[in-house]
């Protein structure tokens, strides 16, 4: 469905068929009956996973075509550099991991934990929040811990949408922001990314011409993919929306440590009023390189917050005690590994530009986060981002991933992860010099991969 101000409204992708999934396929002639039997037992298992109310909703991976030619390029042998996924390469620090292995060793710690938290580790969240961005929560009834701030919005989304409820998503965005909800069974309204009033009159626009009216909208600040970072003024604004319409606000703000140019990014719970409606997602991941530990926070409205625990508490036991204490010691302790990580991330961020600039191709600074989000250069932009990534595999032994992957606004644009140290950084600017000094000829000789890709 689409219309002006709002283009892309998805309800999930239930009975298509598509990318090849259900595709016939052309039998081998010549097959034993023991081959005959798997496949049709193999069609039958096919069709059942499609009949799954869930699974029918959920569209083919996009970054899955670029991830297969990855690994088929490294198999044969070539040096792929990956500024593809979103995944820290440096190491939890020292005094974290520390905590951590003093805490497992004692066996009190090995039972099951407290599915929102232990009382401690939401203490320095509220801690955290007051100290960075003079907000006062209350530890008990406006803080939650999660596993991984993916799984506390997911599970959030489980527990105030219902199939028929419509949620407003920016897009391009991280795809659990639209895809919690569709799992959910709720239904996407999508409206483009942006940090100004365009935004919010699209956002407006979509809540006046949706039946029933959404419930909410998503805010996600500094972006993935596009590192957009708002101002206060603009959360503000947004919160001043939410209350004229009566809608919830879910920020996400995983990359709310990770800025270059001196500004600490807010948090739109600062906005006086914004506790009425508003929950936000930390994460641990990239402030402490901790992405593997999952762990988490929700904060803010004592009524959301409390449906989110309440799913949660049928759902799982808390991250291991071990995790949760280092996770509080992480919080509680010194934070110059967080101004570590971030000048690591700053000086990445540096070389990526100036090296990839002398290559030919002009990437915009990002001011936060750990991506670039970066136009196709013009010769290639014809090809549409799932093929230029694809291109970059096969000529210039890159690894990004395709802006398609983050929403249709999001085609036109790669983004780039600062995931490799600066050697590796300049290694893949040389190596996209020589693939762009290659010309048509390049473009010629890559694989020829259907051009339309279900997001
Ligand atoms: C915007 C955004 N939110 C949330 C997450 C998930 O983080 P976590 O590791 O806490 O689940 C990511 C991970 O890349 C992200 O980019």
């Amino acid at each position: 469905m689409s219309d002006g101000g709002t283009r892309v409204w998805t309800e999930g992708w239930g009975g298509r068929k598509h990318g090849g999934f259900t595709a016939a396929r052309a039998q081998p002639q010549r097959e034993g009956w023991r081959r005959r039997c798997h496949c049709r037992l193999a069609k039958e298992l096919r069709d059942v996973i499609e009949d799954f109310h869930r699974i029918k909703r959920l569209p083919p991976y996009v970054f899955a075509e670029v991830n297969r030619l990855k690994a088929a390029a490294r198999a044969r042998g070539a040096d792929i550099i990956d500024l593809g996924m979103g995944n820290p390469d440096l190491p939890t620090p020292p005094h974290i991991v520390a905590k951590m292995v003093e805490t497992i060793a004692k066996p009190r710690t090995h039972r099951y934990s407290a599915s929102k938290g232990i009382p401690g580790l939401r203490k320095a969240q509220a801690a955290y929040y007051e100290r960075r961005f003079g907000v006062k929560l209350d530890p008990d009834s406006q803080v939650v811990a999660t596993l991984g701030s993916k799984e506390g919005f997911a599970n959030m989304a489980q527990a105030i949408t219902a199939p028929g409820d419509i949620m407003i998503v920016p897009n391009p965005t991280y795809p659990i922001h639209e895809f919690g909800f569709i799992i959910a069974g709720a239904a996407v309204r999508h409206v483009p990314a942006g940090t100004g009033e365009e935004f919010l009159r699209a956002v407006e626009h979509a809540v006046r011409h949706s039946i029933p009216k959404p419930l909410g909208f998503i805010l996600s600040y500094p972006s993935n993919p596009t590192a957009m970072v708002a101002s206060l003024d603009f959360y503000k604004d947004a919160v001043a929306l939410a209350k004229k319409l009566d809608l919830i606000i879910l920020s996400d703000i995983a990359y709310s440590e990770l800025y270059f140019d001196g500004n600490p990014p807010p948090s739109v719970l600062q906005v006086p009023g914004a506790m009425d409606m508003t929950v936000e997602f930390t994460s641990l991941s990239k402030t402490y390189n901790m992405p593997g530990w999952r762990m988490g926070f929700a904060v803010g409205n004592d009524r959301l917050i409390g449906a989110l625990a309440r799913v949660k508490s049928y759902l799982d036991y808390g991250a291991f005690t071990p995790i949760q204490v280092a996770a509080t010691a992480a919080l509680n302790g010194p934070q110059d590994c967080v101004d570590e990580i971030r000048e690591t991330y700053k000086v990445r961020r540096d070389c990526l530009v100036e090296s990839f600039e002398r290559a030919g191709w002009t990437i915009p600074p990002p001011p936060a986060t750990m991506f670039a989000w970066c136009p196709i250069p013009e010769p290639f932009r014809h090809l549409g981002s799932v093929e230029f990534a694809k291109l970059l595999i096969e000529k210039a032994d890159l690894a990004v991933s395709p802006g398609l992957g983050f929403g249709e606004y999001g085609e036109g644009f790669v983004r780039i992860a600062l995931v490799e140290n600066e050697h590796r950084i300049r290694q893949a600017a040389r190596n996209v010099k020589k693939f762009f000094s290659q010309g048509a000829d390049a473009e010629d000789n890559a694989v020829n991969l259907p051009q339309k890709v279900i997001r």
